[in-house]
């Protein structure tokens, strides 16, 4: 008897089943219900349902659901190997490039999915745009790696009101470069230099011109892969002083293994812990000094990880 009327038990009362309980007793559950709660200002830019990444075997992401609102910057934080890079390049479709890789869930972008049939990937990555851990200037000049992307896409051929006004390619390149070298905040540095190789400029002014380059085919998300974790301290504050800038007009995704930093520069943030899951997220203020989940609270105070 005793078999059959537990099943029957927890099928009509699926509560009767204890969640895995955190230290201090309380369910994993109740903590979910708790932080799923979050509200931010600002609209929703790009809202992700129950996402799912797989490496063959490999289950990188579990069932991650959280919306990012725009025009602010969000952190997210975690030990190595926790699927934080995976996330990111969900957002743009990245992953598409990994053979291994399967997605499942939903990803929307102004309430568009982007994981649909028609999906143009490069205009897709023109509006969430990336900038990688180690900074990657094309072996070019400063000038030519900002005014790159555009000619690419066919935006620097010169309007007929332009042509009107006697204005050249030349001339509209040259004001997009620096108006993205300004936005990067790397012009009055470079300014006398533009035809110089790219590859000559420090780690931090190489970092500051990959932000530029991502600024000329005018994005709306910016995505940065630790993007301050290979530059010494002095060119990371003016990565975070621009960060927090950018944050002005673009809606910023940023990884960092680095929590002083993630508590510095982000409104919201995100803790994903081993296994790939999304453990809380929520305003950055309260992640961090009065976190829902204990598995949090030891990860920020330094207990694991
Ligand atoms: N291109 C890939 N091919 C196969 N496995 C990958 C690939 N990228 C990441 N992984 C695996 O997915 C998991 C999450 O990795 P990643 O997203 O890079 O984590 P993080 O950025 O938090 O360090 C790890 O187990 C990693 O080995
Ligand atoms: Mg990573």
């Amino acid at each position: 008897m005793s078999e059959k009327t537990t099943q029957q038990t927890q099928t009509a009362q699926p509560d009767a089943d204890p969640s895995p309980t955190t230290t201090t007793g309380e369910t994993v559950e109740q903590t979910r219900d708790e932080w799923t709660d979050y509200e931010f200002r600002g609209e929703t830019k790009i809202a992700v349902e129950d996402l799912d990444v797989h490496y063959g075997d490999d289950h990188a992401l579990k069932g991650v659901s959280m919306e990012i609102p725009e025009k602010s910057v969000t952190a997210l934080i975690g030990p190595s190997g926790c699927g934080k890079s995976t996330y990111l390049r969900s957002l743009n479709r990245m992953n598409d490039r990994v053979s291994s890789a399967r997605i499942d869930g939903s990803v929307r972008l102004d309430g568009r999915e982007i994981y649909q049939d028609g999906v143009n990937l490069v205009e897709l990555r023109k509006r969430v745009g990336m900038v990688f851990q180690s900074p990657n200037p094309f072996p070019k000049t400063i000038r030519e790696n900002i005014a790159y992307g555009p000619k690419k896409h066919g935006d620097l051929e010169t309007g007929l009101l332009a042509r009107l006004l006697n204005r050249s390619d030349a001339d509209e390149r040259d004001e997009l470069v620096e108006r993205c070298l300004r936005d990067a905040a790397l012009w009055d540095e470079v300014s006398d230099r533009l035809d110089d190789n790219a590859l000559g400029l420090s780690g931090g002014q190489q970092q500051r011109l990959c932000i530029a380059r991502c600024l000329s085919v005018d994005p709306e998300v910016i995505l940065m892969d630790e993007p301050a974790s290979a530059l010494d301290p002095i060119a990371t504050a003016k990565i975070e002083d621009l960060i927090d800038d950018l944050a002005e007009e673009y809606t910023v995704v940023i990884v960092t293994h680095n929590m002083q930093q993630a508590a510095r520069i982000s409104d919201q943030t995100a803790v994903f812990l081993t296994g790939g899951e999304l453990v809380e997220y929520g305003d950055t203020d309260q992640v961090f000094e009065n976190p829902h989940s204990e598995r949090v609270e030891d990860y920020i105070t330094g207990k694991f990880g």
